[in-house]
């Protein structure tokens, strides 16, 4: 198992599904986590989570799509919990599947502006202290969707695909810093964004069946991969998209 003790992980999305999840693991494993989400009582309930089983973590509560209150926030927090040597870049929004003609401007600005925009700015923002320290480990979020496309959600799986981009280009940009760069394409996992599949025990099967494994994935089968390419272990991966989807997409 590895421990991330002396290490800070700042998690974006943090407040609820997979970000929680990776939240409470990295608090397990020692690290100083700094819990980002747009919602400051779900940001709290992680923090709690954290904190209540003698973990270390620190709130921050910004909209990522407001990059002066999300460096500000950002500012803030690092005082208590030091500059972060691991990124994990997780938050997110899903929604309705929509056809291309039926994605209006605010929508297809707004996954951008989250998943997109969001990451790159939330890089910049600690990559000065990860190049001063020659250590850092950035894990983007991406989706299988982002891999292998999905008829009427182009505006989530183009936004996906662009985290492909930066993971590869940032790999080569930051290896000399000693800072890795890698993304984990999630498939199917049972999370507050995908309700909708969990309604009634016939619409989850209908889900699962294109999932070899036979099942759909629950957020700590992702916080491993994360945590296993945020870790001394994974040292000499960068640039690598880790499929963890059952099987769905290959
Ligand atoms: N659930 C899946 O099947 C699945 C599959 C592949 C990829 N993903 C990706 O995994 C990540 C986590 O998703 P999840 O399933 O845990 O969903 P979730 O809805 O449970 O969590 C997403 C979090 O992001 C936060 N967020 C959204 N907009 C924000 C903003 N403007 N500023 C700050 N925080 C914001 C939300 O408040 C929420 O806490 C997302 O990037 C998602 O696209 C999910």
């Amino acid at each position: 198992m590895n421990s991330f003790s002396g290490r800070t992980v700042l998690i974006t999305g943090a407040g609820s599904g997979m970000g929680r999840s990776h939240a409470q693991l990295f608090g397990e494993r020692g690290a100083h986590v700094i819990v980002h989400d747009v919602n400051a009582a779900s940001v709290a309930e992680t923090v709690d989570a954290i904190t209540s089983h003698g973990g270390k973590a620190t709130a921050m509560v910004a909209d990522i799509r407001d990059l002066p209150a999300f460096r500000t926030a950002l500012a803030s927090a690092i005082i208590p919990a030091g500059d972060p040597d691991i990124l994990v870049n997780n938050a997110g929004v899903g929604g309705r599947r929509l056809l291309v003609e039926d994605i209006d401007e605010n929508t297809w600005d707004d996954f951008m502006a989250v998943h997109v925009r969001g990451a790159f700015f939330a890089t910049q923002a600690v990559l000065p202290a990860m190049k001063a320290k020659r250590y850092g480990r950035i894990v983007n979020i991406s989706s299988q969707w982002g891999l292998a496309g999905s008829p009427s959600a182009s505006h989530y799986a183009g936004a996906k695909a662009a985290l492909i981009g930066y993971t590869k280009g940032w790999a080569k940009e930051f290896a000399p810093f000693g800072i890795t760069v890698n993304s984990v394409a999630p498939g199917y996992i049972k999370t507050p964004m995908t309700i909708h599949s969990q309604r009634s025990p016939e619409v989850y099967a209908e889900r699962i069946k294109p999932i070899p494994i036979g099942r759909g994935g629950e957020p700590i089968d992702i916080s491993y991969a994360v945590a296993w390419l945020a870790s001394d272990e994974a040292a000499f991966v960068t640039g690598h998209v880790l499929n963890a989807s059952g099987g769905e997409v290959i």
